[in-house]
């Protein structure tokens, strides 16, 4: 059933979140068309996702998310040659739907259906569009509202976890301190824009772990930290106070994930370095990395703006590499896994 044509189109689904996406991809990797559905204001009453209101969310979107993003890239559905959907890590009323619309497009179509780990489609997004056969070996930083991910990726579907987070996820902390601070969820964007305007060197905040000589992190600490700071300064805050509590916890957050990810592109002696997922979006993040890299003499691929936060581009991407891989289709019969972890060859 697989097919190994340059031009065979993979149509997939992401929803393993707030946000209901659906991309169509050649096999050679160009993205046809990628269309996202946006939940944030949904949920931003809530300050956080609420799993309940994003599966009956997803619901209703979905299919006619899938009809629009055929008709706009001016594709009939029998023209599609393989579906695919995130099958996790994520939210499981959220995945379920995704995954089943797919598999019943799968079945009904008599096409082969690939289920994809949401990781794999961060950790490949910044080579999208490059062919199956040029994701170089690199070592890859994937910072998203849910995971941080050091990994030598030696080539896809070649992976190693060489650390990740003990407690809070980097887009996480943003998230929580943004809640503290008063600002709209997501926090992420809004810190990072807020940081333009504040001083680093402001508040005084803990980089952990920075010296721990391994790929581990831990943000719950630096977090409380901005909980304790924000007890001792007299309420309401002003908006330059605000900026510069914002850009002094950003700065600590970020000079961790850069003197790691540098520290690990070191000990695998890998010349390039990617990153990856919605945090990879922060302009501070994305310039310091650079600077860092550059330093270094390493070479830095990051995602484009448009495929670092959940997007499906990036899983009907991983989907065509597979099926350019001759990799076997995954049975209708296997379930969705709200932990799925990245596993290596
Ligand atoms: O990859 P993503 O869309 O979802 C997950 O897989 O988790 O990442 C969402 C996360 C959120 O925590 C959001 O606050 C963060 O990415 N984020 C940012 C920025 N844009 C999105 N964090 C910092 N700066 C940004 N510009
Ligand atoms: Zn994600």
């Amino acid at each position: 059933m697989a097919t190994d044509r340059s031009d065979a189109l993979v149509l997939a689904i992401e929803t393993s979140c707030d946000e209901t996406a659906v991309a169509i991809a050649r096999a050679n990797g160009d993205i046809v068309a990628s269309e996202i559905s946006s939940q944030i204001a949904l949920h931003q009453p809530y300050g956080g996702v609420v799993p309940e209101l994003a599966s009956r969310n997803h619901n209703l979107t979905l299919r006619p998310l899938i009809e629009h993003t055929l008709r706009s890239a001016g594709i009939e559905l029998e023209e599609i040659a393989a579906i695919a959907a995130t099958a996790g890590p994520g939210l499981a009323s959220s995945l379920l739907i995704g995954n089943t619309t797919a598999k019943a497009l799968a079945l009904a179509l008599g096409k082969p259906f690939y289920a994809i780990n949401h990781l794999e489609g961060h950790l490949l997004s910044p080579f999208i569009g490059g062919g199956s056969d040029i994701v170089p070996s690199n070592l890859a930083l994937v910072v998203s509202g849910g995971h941080t991910l050091i990994v030598h990726l030696r080539g896809a579907g070649d992976y190693e976890v060489l650390g990740s987070t003990k407690d809070d996820a980097a887009g996480e902390a943003f998230d929580k301190v943004g809640k503290m601070l008063g600002l709209p969820y997501p926090g992420g964007p809004e810190i990072d824009r807020r940081a333009r305007g504040g001083n680093p060197a402001a508040f005084d905040f803990p980089r952990s772990m920075i010296d721990s000589g391994d790929f581990q992190f831990s943000f719950s600490g630096l977090k409380t930290s901005v909980f304790y700071q924000l007890k001792k300064l007299p309420e309401p805050l002003d908006e330059a106070t605000i900026n510069d509590l914002c850009a002094s916890f950003q700065e600590a957050v970020i000079e961790v994930l850069v003197a790691k990810t540098i520290t690990a592109a070191e000990r695998t002696n890998e010349r390039i370095v990617s990153l990856s997922g919605g945090v990879s979006c922060n302009r501070r993040l994305r310039e310091a990395m650079s600077a860092a890299c550059e330093y270094a003499g390493l070479d830095l691929r990051i995602a484009a703006p448009e495929y670092t936060t959940d997007n499906a581009a990036m899983i009907a991407w991983a989907a065509a590499i597979k099926q350019g891989q001759a990799a076997d289709p995954t049975p209708l019969d296997q379930d969705i896994n709200p932990n799925l972890k990245l596993v290596g060859k």
